[in-house]
């Protein structure tokens, strides 16, 4: 049985992805420190699928714990390297720990990679590379725009970082650029973990569905959109997950092309923020509260995927649409309200 580490394995894709690699036969180890997961994910993980994944805790920022971790696990095969912070505002105010974080350690995996002959690794980035694209869909050969957040700037860092390694070193990448994860598992034991106050669309709206957000703010209604509101390229996690279990075959099988391989994982459909909110309320019976508010600073007008070179090179397609993921986000969070 081939073992892969899934660094970030607790966490809203990690945990999916576990599950994914568990049921296609791989042997998972997981790395992470909780920073914006819980330990009960493990156990649902076993719930699901029946494995106990092995599981570490640490910071792989941290060199020596890094350093540790891979001299007493020779036998890693493929690494899929999710952990990483991930929200944009917050890294407005705390540059240096989104570096550190997301910097750090993959120059510190990557170090053990070559120390250890472990030649694979799928690395998680982000649309957030191509900011507003010139044309659309937007293809992998469309130019990086300048970073306008910490965060979007280390996911530019660490795809440069792979691009020079991988020509150096015997080591071979492919990254995925993820569009807009939503929704959860179909047994809604695993998905997106609510710590504060969210963010992102989806959980906004399930958390006001259900009563713990008094209104969803509608972030502008006069974009250049056929309603006005934003468009983005909304993906199942589930979707999102195989595509991985893909990936990590592709380079175990030897047939990757180049060193470092980036694909887009979107389903190649824009939806606009009053869509999503229909899709919503059509599958869950319910009327969401809802108001248009200016728009939030930083947010790009509308963006989705060019699919082509995932659907034909990776051969891997989205399957999920926005009403399936609508129905498993909203299962998940009333599954959460059960346990409360
Ligand atoms: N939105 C609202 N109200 C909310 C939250 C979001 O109207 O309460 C709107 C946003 O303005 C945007 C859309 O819903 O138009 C989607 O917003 P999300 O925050 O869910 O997602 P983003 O597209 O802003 O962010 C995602 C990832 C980031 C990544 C970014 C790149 O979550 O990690 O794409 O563009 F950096």
């Amino acid at each position: 049985m081939k073992k892969i580490l899934v660094t970030g394995g607790t966490g809203f894709i990690g945990s999916h992805t576990v599950v994914e690699l568990q049921q296609e036969g791989y042997e998972v180890i997981i790395v992470d420190n909780f920073s914006n997961s819980s330990i009960d994910v493990l156990d649902n993980i076993t719930r699901i699928t029946g494995i106990k994944p092995a599981f570490e805790e640490f910071d792989l920022s941290d060199r020596i714990k890094t350093a540790d971790f891979f001299r007493r696990n020779k036998d890693i095969e493929g690494i899929i390297h999710f952990a990483a912070f991930k929200a944009v505002g917050e890294s407005m105010e705390k540059p240096i720990e989104y570096y550190q974080n997301n910097v750090v350690s993959l120059l510190n995996i990557l170090e053990n990679m070559k120390a250890y002959g472990i030649r694979d690794m799928v690395f998680s980035s982000s649309c957030t590379v191509y900011g507003q694209p010139d044309e659309l869909p937007v293809t992998e050969q469309a130019p990086i725009k300048q970073a306008w957040s910490p965060y979007g700037n280390t996911k530019q860092m660490c795809e440069e970082i792979l691009s020079f390694t991988t020509s150096a070193l015997p080591i071979r990448t492919i990254a995925l650029r993820y569009f807009n994860p939503i929704g959860a598992h179909e047994s809604a034991l695993i998905g997106e973990l609510p710590l504060g106050v969210p963010n992102n669309l989806v959980p906004f709206i399930t958390q006001t569905a259900i009563g713990l957000r008094k209104v969803l703010s509608v972030f502008g209604d006069d974009y250049n959109t056929p309603d006005g509101t934003a468009i983005r390229d909304y993906i199942h996690v589930v979707d999102i997950a195989k595509a991985h279990v893909v990936a990590i075959q592709r380079m175990i099988g030897e047939k990757g092309k180049s060193d470092l391989e980036i694909f887009n994982l979107g389903t190649g459909n824009g939806s606009s923020v009053l869509e999503v909110i229909q899709s919503f309320e059509r599958v869950s019976g319910e009327k969401l509260n809802y108001q248009i508010k200016p728009r939030r600073p930083g947010d790009v007008e509308k963006v989705w995927a060019d699919t082509r070179f995932a659907n034909e090179e990776l051969g891997w397609k989205a399957e999920l649409g926005m009403d399936e993921m609508m129905a498993s986000a909203w299962k998940w969070e009333k599954a959460l309200a059960s346990k409360k």
